[in-house]
C-alpha cells in the first residue's frame, strides 16, 4: 500500500465538514484543469453527512454543479425506490437539494434490472462517458465495513479477482444477493481515492487494515498507484478516546 494519508478528526460531523472541503478542493481544480469534475459516490450511512452538507447553502455554492458528474461507486440490485438503494440515499440527501445540478449529470446504476443487465449496462454507461478508455475518475469515494470490504468487494467474493470488467454483479453469500460495484481497475486508476470510516465498529478492522499484515482486507487493495489515497477517520474508529 502506497504512503497512507491518514487524518483523523473528532467525530462523525467534523467528518463530513472535512470531506466536504476535500469533495470542493478536488472538485474545483478538476473544473479549471479539464472543464469537467467526475466523482464516484459511496453508499450506506457514513456518506449521508456528507451530501446533505455539500447541498447546504455554504457549500453548494462553491461549486458549478454543470460541470459536475456524479457515478456510483457501487450499488445494491434493488429499484431506485428502495430503502436499500444508494441511489435513494444520495438524491434524498443531495441530488433533490440541488437546483443547479442537471438531471443528466447523474449516472444512476439501474439497479432494478437483472444483476447481470444493471452491470453490463452500467459498464457500457462508463465506456461511453469514458470514451471506451479505462475511467479516471477525479474523486471516487469509499466506505469500509466491519469486515474490511469496500464498494461492494466482500471478502471472498469473485469481484475481488476481477482485473477486466470494470463495473460487475458481484455474489455476496452473507446476503445471499448480488451487489454491483466497481472493480479494483477502475478504483486504482483514480486520481483521488477517499476513505470515510467512522464509528467504534470500524476500530478494530481499521487498525488491521491500515497497520496490520498487508492483503487480508480487500480495503487493502486500495492503492491508486497513479493517485493520491485519504483516510478520513473520526476518533472512535481510530480507538482514540474521544
Ligand atoms: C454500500 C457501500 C459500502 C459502505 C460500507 C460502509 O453499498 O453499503 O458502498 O461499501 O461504504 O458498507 O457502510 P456504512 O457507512 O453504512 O458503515
Amino acid at each position: 500500500m502506497n504512503k497512507k494519508n491518514i487524518e483523523i478528526v473528532a467525530d462523525s460531523g467534523k467528518l463530513a465538514g472535512r470531506a466536504a472541503e476535500k469533495f470542493i478542493e478536488i472538485a474545483n481544480q478538476a473544473i479549471e484543469r479539464q472543464g469537467a469534475f467526475t466523482i464516484a459516490l459511496s453508499g450506506g450511512s457514513t456518506p449521508k453527512k456528507l451530501y446533505e452538507l455539500l447541498a447546504s447553502q455554504e457549500f453548494s455554492e462553491q461549486i458549478d454543479w454543470a460541470h459536475v458528474h456524479l457515478f456510483f461507486g457501487d450499488e445494491r440490485n434493488v429499484p431506485p425506490d428502495s430503502d436499500e438503494s444508494n441511489f435513494k440515499m444520495a438524491n434524498n440527501a443531495m441530488f433533490s437539494r440541488l437546483n443547479k445540478l442537471p438531471e443528466t449529470n447523474i449516472h444512476r446504476v439501474m439497479g432494478e434490472e437483472s444483476a447481470a443487465d444493471a452491470a453490463n449496462d452500467y459498464e457500457q454507461k462508463l465506456k461511453d462517458f469514458f470514451h471506451n478508455e479505462l475511467p479516471r475518475f477525479d474523486l471516487i469515494l469509499l466506505g469500509m465495513g466491519p469486515d474490511g470490504h469496500t464498494a461492494s468487494l466482500f471478502p471472498d467474493s469473485p469481484a475481488l479477482e476481477e482485473n477486466v470488467r470494470w463495473f460487475v454483479e458481484n455474489w455476496v453469500e452473507k446476503f445471499s444477493a448480488y451487489r454491483l460495484t466497481l472493480t479494483f481497475p477502475v478504483i486504482n486508476n483514480a486520481s483521488n481515492v477517499m476513505f470515510l470510516v467512522a464509528g467504534n465498529d470500524k476500530t478494530f478492522v481499521l487498525n488491521e487494515v491500515l497497520h496490520g499484515a498487508d492483503n487480508k482486507y480487500p480495503s487493502q487493495k486500495v492503492n491508486p498507484l497513479k493517485g493520491e489515497l485519504l483516510w478520513l477517520i473520526d476518533q472512535s474508529a481510530a480507538g482514540e478516546k474521544g
